[in-house]
């Protein structure tokens, strides 16, 4: 098992790829803190865990509350006694607007979930790892945040945030904490299902690549990229940037 005695806070357990990672690192014996709105999801996901090595903690938290979340990861902090892996994998979309169209509140909302959000919990997280500990955070980012029309002017520019977050951590605290994001190309999961009334030209042009998609991944194969990055197996690793897309930006 390659999380035995690791404690470890996830973001977005409720469905896709923080399910799939709150599932694989329980498996791999760790104590999962899982985040998410939905209590529903978050008591199903418990009972998926059953019988696994490690334990999955459901716990209520909305990641575009700052105070809010920030207590969650404090209080999870004096409940464990420590916190060793940080993933911030809860994300939202964007309706595909453009920046001409981008509303002050679409910014906000899509900012507020998918940077401002792993920067609240990173500080947190950050500053609970004592001098001499070792902490890992992973960031899932998103090839929109490595290239300019995979979505809309807010989600992009969110993810390449997180993906300059993320490098800034791993050079600050080299030697304390390793940082690394993933970015995904497509994957099968319900984050399209907040897509309610895309702008027709922002959806036009973000989708004028698909056809040189070579496959739609799974939120497994993508928590197996995590579970690389969280665990010793990446010791070396710090500040990168993993792609997992099956060679769609390769193109
Ligand atoms: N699916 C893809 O094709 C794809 C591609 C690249 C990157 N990503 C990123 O992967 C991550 C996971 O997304 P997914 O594809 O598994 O989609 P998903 O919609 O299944 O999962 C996202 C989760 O985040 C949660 N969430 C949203 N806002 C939240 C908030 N304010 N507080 C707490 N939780 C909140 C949602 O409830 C959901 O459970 C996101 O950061 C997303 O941007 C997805």
């Amino acid at each position: 098992m390659k999380l035995e005695k690791k404690v470890a806070f996830v973001t977005g357990a409720s469905s896709g790829m923080g399910h799939a990672i709150a599932l694989l690192f329980a498996k791999e014996g760790a104590e999962v803190i899982a985040v998410a709105r939905r209590k529903d999801r978050l008591d199903a996901l418990v009972a998926d865990a059953a019988g696994f090595a490690g334990h999955i903690h459901a716990t209520q938290g909305d990641v575009a509350d700052a105070a809010g979340i920030a207590a969650v990861i404090d209080a999870s902090v004096k409940q464990f006694g420590k916190l060793d892996i940080l993933v911030n994998c809860a994300g939202v979309m964007d309706e595909m607007m453009p920046a001409g169209e981008t509303t002050d509140e679409l910014w906000d909302s899509v900012l507020a979930v998918n940077l401002k959000g792993p920067f609240i919990l990173a500080r947190a997280f950050i500053n609970q790892v004592p001098e001499d500990g070792q902490g890992v955070i992973v960031n899932i980012a998103s090839i929109g945040g490595l290239q300019g029309s995979r979505a809309g002017a807010a989600y992009t520019a969110s993810k390449h945030g997180v993906i300059g977050l993320t490098k800034n951590i791993a050079f600050m605290y080299a030697g304390r904490i390793r940082a690394n994001a993933v970015a995904p190309g497509g994957v099968n999961t319900e984050i399209g299902v907040g897509i309610k009334n895309p702008s027709p030209l922002g959806a036009k042009r973000a989708s004028a690549g698909m056809s040189t998609n070579p496959r739609m991944g799974e939120a497994e194969e993508i928590a197996n990229a995590v579970l690389f990055l969280a665990s010793d197996d990446s010791s070396f690793i710090n500040g990168t940037t993993l792609v997992a897309d099956a060679g769609w930006t390769a193109y």
